[in-house]
């Protein structure tokens, strides 16, 4: 099955080269040319750029050797450990069953990495990127998980040819049309491994939204794809006026009631089981919210969603759509370019969704009826971005488009 995607439709192979493709012609020539190195380096005023360069192309080659550094820490506890109390090499070595010399190695590449650091007495504490490991559960638990993107990932050329075949494709029992698996302990179990993945890893998604968006205005949120809820009871507890919605596929929202009784919002939050590859969403909400949905499903799956979630808004009614997106060449830069080599590979290996640019969920939100489509500014688009549009009360410009 093919991709939809955007970029082939803008290719003219004989379109004449822009002013742009000229500098950008000019200076690759001149990148290349065999004494450039050389003279930079003897530079005082260009060192620091080729400095700079040799330094980032360093890192892509040794990023595989970063990720397991970070992997072997997370699975030997290694953060959590030493946000108790610092150690020293011979203790840790005792803790992880490992010989010195070898663990030795794990540690100083941790230390150069900023995960660890060195402490008095020759011991080992938290370095600045190991700090937030120690404390967030759901980082962990993503490090750990994408040990299978990398299994997939091994020879990246086989993988682009044969991209759902593997191990994560395997882990996302929804995200790649196949035939309907029968409900058996294994399939089941897969609900609930992912389910349990995404509520650990929603926290800073759930704060971005909540910190980004005034939900004063409404009163009954309908939350599509909501996972266990991790972010309905946050919800719940942020805006005491709201009641919410949870929609999902009936095997995740069979865990997720037990963990709405957890938190002690279940008179406020309801579940209403289903799919919306087959059924329509529940009407009564005033705000339909869709968090990291849209980028796991192809774009026809997105538009019917969204449609669907239009029909069951009322007029006035709103939709927040938040999860991570792709910068566009096009657009001024407000994510953070480097999650999107992640993100296309990691969808791609999840099955039939895609990273999309701001500019691309907008064009399908309006695209199904909905107005006033904007961004709701953020702190940490790393997390996720947010849009917001409206079901508009006026009458449409385009008569073919008529609202109930
Ligand atoms: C990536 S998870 C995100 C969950 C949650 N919103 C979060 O951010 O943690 C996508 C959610 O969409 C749900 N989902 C997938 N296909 C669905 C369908 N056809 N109908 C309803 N929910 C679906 C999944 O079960 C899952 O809970």
């Amino acid at each position: 099955m093919s991709q939809p995607f955007d970029l082939s439709a803008s290719a003219a192979p004989d379109a004449k080269p822009t002013w742009r493709d000229m500098w950008q012609a000019l200076l690759e020539r001149w990148y290349a040319h065999p004494s450039l190195y050389k003279w930079s380096i003897s530079n005082p005023f260009t060192r620091w750029l080729t400095r700079r360069r040799t330094r980032q192309l360093f890192d892509l080659m040794a990023g595989f050797v970063h990720s397991q550094v970070l992997l072997a820490c997370v699975r030997l506890d290694l953060f959590r450990q030493l946000h108790r109390a610092p150690a020293s090499l011979t203790e840790l070595a005792q803790r992880t069953n490992l010989a010195p010399p070898v663990l030795q190695r794990l540690l100083l590449s941790a230390v150069a990495l900023g995960l660890l650091e060195h402490r008095s007495h020759g011991r080992f504490g938290l370095g600045p990127l190991g700090v937030p490991l120690a404390q967030h559960e759901g980082i962990a638990q993503m490090i750990e998980h994408n040990h299978l993107l990398y299994l997939d990932m091994q020879d990246p050329v086989q993988f682009l040819g044969n991209a759902w075949q593997g191990s994560m494709a395997d882990y996302w029992p929804y995200a790649h049309a196949k035939p309907e698996p029968a409900p058996d302990h294994n399939e089941l179990d897969k609900f609930t491994r992912y389910s349990q993945l995404m509520a650990a890893s929603q926290g800073f998604v759930v704060q971005e939204i909540l910190s980004s968006y005034f939900f004063s205005e409404h009163r009954c949120v309908l939350d599509v794809g909501a996972g266990r809820g991790r972010f309905a009871c946050d919800l719940a507890h942020h805006a005491p006026q709201l009641s919410i919605k949870m929609f999902d596929l009936p095997p995740v929202l069979a865990m997720a009631r037990e963990y709405v009784q957890s938190k002690g919002v279940s008179d406020r939050v309801s579940l209403h089981p289903g799919s919306f590859l087959n059924d329509p969403l529940p009407q009564g909400a005033d705000l339909i919210t869709l968090v990291r949905v849209a980028h796991d499903h192809p774009d026809a799956v997105v538009l019917q969603i969204l449609q669907k979630a239009f029909d069951a808004l009322p007029l006035g009614g709103g939709i927040l759509l938040a999860e991570p997106m792709a910068q566009s060449p096009f657009e001024q830069a407000s994510g953070d370019a480097s999650v999107d080599a992640y993100f296309h590979f990691y969808l791609l290996a999840m099955g039939d969704g895609r990273l999309r640019t701001p500019h691309e969920l907008m064009a399908m939100m309006q695209a199904v009826g909905f107005t006033h489509v904007e961004r709701v500014p953020n702190a940490m688009p790393i997390h996720a971005q947010i849009l917001l549009g409206r079901k508009s009360r006026c009458l449409p410009s385009n008569p073919e488009k008529s609202v109930n």
